[in-house]
């Protein structure tokens, strides 16, 4: 069998220079390109099996080099290289169909990944020759971020299940994104269907079984007339099943049918509808122990995990957080109208120290409220005083209390208990200037005998009647 072909397009020499040392070391043929025209000509006339292109290129950038060489070979294997990190340039590659994504400065082991996974599935392809179909080349964006290697993985395969109408199964911790990444893959794909999301655990079963499927006139007390359910209602768009782990069993049977037969009866009534909306569902449980605990159905697992997504919690990709604190920032303060705001360097020390239980959801609600009270244009610690609120920073910086709101930590910071609470509650009433013990009694929403108890027990004088 001849050697593989591999075509590097890259106008940095240096790059271009240990390629190819690299790549005839590990047995291929090189022919190398400075320009996005002069690879377009080496591919040509060289006929390379693959090809490593860079984005940035002199006289065109890399995306309308992969559609030349796609109309030259519309199955052309390439790897881009490029030293972007955000969503939108490698969901462009995947979705442009480039094979694969590398990032600068490269990781020799993670290029010859690809370059095996792609002459793979080279070869797979010519033995099938005639079978495949075209993949298409539109392009959409959403705006979810990271610059992480796993939602750089997820960047990817946003792009990859956008081409497709495969069930994709999303997974991550509450606040994690996965209504967003339901959200940016139904809008990669180039339908223009609704998205509809429906929470699986929000309603109770009956309901929620109508709701998905629809029903006929007076198949229940109260049908007064025929009602389409999501799956009718999504067209050929997506049906975003949330919380799918909360389901229950009867109707996790009857959701594994209609993936499995894609067709389905109103409630009620005769006739078949065909599905042919795509399924997305998330859940924030882990699906799997479930299975095993008895609580979900393993088939509908496995029909529903065709795709698996699984978005990591913040804090094991803390690398993201500058970016998305950027990212959510600009977004708040333009929904505010406010001008850009930043954060402090120290600030940031500590949202990278900070656990973040709530993951993106959190850091956004958070900023949200330190935007709305700040009074500069950065964010200090102390716009942020209930993220600190039981560390030694929260309490240097704790702001004084609003007027008329009483702290519900003591002296030394610690949260009070539920009578100390009380206590504090009761002697600010009472020292509102009020007259009689009666007025007392109306503020507090007790009867007199409870507040003469409780004034005994607190050993408090209110000598007014
Ligand atoms: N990578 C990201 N880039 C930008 N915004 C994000 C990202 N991840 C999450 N968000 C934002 O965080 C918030 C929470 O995301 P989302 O509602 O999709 O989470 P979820 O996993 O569905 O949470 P829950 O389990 O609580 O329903 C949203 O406002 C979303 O826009
Ligand atoms: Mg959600």
């Amino acid at each position: 069998m001849p050697l593989n072909k591999i075509l590097v397009i890259d106008d940095d020499k240096s790059i271009r220079e240990m390629l190819e040392l690299y790549l005839v070391e590990e047995g291929y043929r090189v022919c190398l390109a400075d320009s996005g025209n002069a690879g377009v000509n080496a591919f040509i006339q060289e006929e390379p099996d693959l090809v490593i292109l860079d984005i940035r290129l002199p006289d065109m950038d890399g995306f309308a080099v992969l559609e030349d060489l796609q109309e030259e070979n519309e199955r052309v294997k390439v790897i881009m290289i490029t030293a972007f990190h955000d969503m939108e340039t490698t969901i462009k590659a995947m979705k442009g169909g480039a094979f694969d994504y590398i990032h600068k400065p490269i990781n020799i082991g993670e290029l010859d990944v690809a370059i095996h996974k792609a002459l793979s599935s080279l070869e797979i392809e010519r033995k099938l020759k005639g079978i495949l179909t075209e993949p298409s080349r539109q392009f959409k964006v959403g705006d979810i971020v990271g610059s992480s290697k796993e939602m750089q993985e997820i960047f990817k395969i946003i792009g990859i299940v956008s081409q497709n109408r495969a069930t994709v199964l999303i997974q991550g911790e509450s606040g994690t994104g996965k209504e967003l990444i339901a959200r940016v893959i139904h809008n990669n794909t180039d339908i223009q269907e609704p998205f509809i999301a429906i929470n699986c655990s929000a309603i109770v079963e009956t309901l929620l079984e109508s709701e998905l499927f629809g029903h006929e006139k007076g198949s229940f007390t109260g049908a007064s007339g025929r009602k389409l359910g999501k799956f009718e209602l999504g067209g050929c768009g997506t049906v975003f099943l949330d919380e799918i782990g909360e389901m229950s069993f009867g109707l996790q049977a009857k959701l594994l049918r209609v993936l499995q037969e894609q067709e389905f009866e109103r409630v009620g009534g005769k006739d078949t509808v065909k599905m042919q909306a795509r399924v997305i569902a998330a859940t924030n449980r882990d699906l799997r122990s479930l299975v095993s605990e008895g609580k979900f159905r393993e088939d509908l697992f496995y029909r529903l995990n065709i795709v698996s997504i699984r978005i990591p919690p913040l804090r094991e990709r803390k690398k993201d957080i500058p970016l998305l604190t950027d990212v959510l920032l600009n977004k708040i303060c333009r929904d505010l109208h406010k001008d850009s705001i930043q954060v402090t360097p120290e600030v940031m020390e500590e949202f990278f120290r900070y656990p973040w239980p709530g993951n993106v959801r959190e850091l956004e609600n958070l900023l949200v409220r330190a935007v709305v009270v700040a009074k500069s244009q950065v964010l200090l610690l102390s716009d942020f005083p209930s993220l600190f609120a039981n560390t030694e920073i929260g309490r240097r910086h704790e702001q004084a209390p609003p007027e008329g709101s009483i702290s519900c930590l003591d002296e030394q910071g610690k949260l009070l208990t539920l009578e100390g609470m009380e206590e504090r509650y009761i002697r600010k009433v009472l020292a509102q200037g009020i007259k009689t013990k009666g007025e007392a009694c109306d503020l507090l929403g007790i009867t007199r005998p409870t507040l003469e108890r409780k004034l005994e027990k607190l050993k408090i004088v209110f000598e007014k009647e």
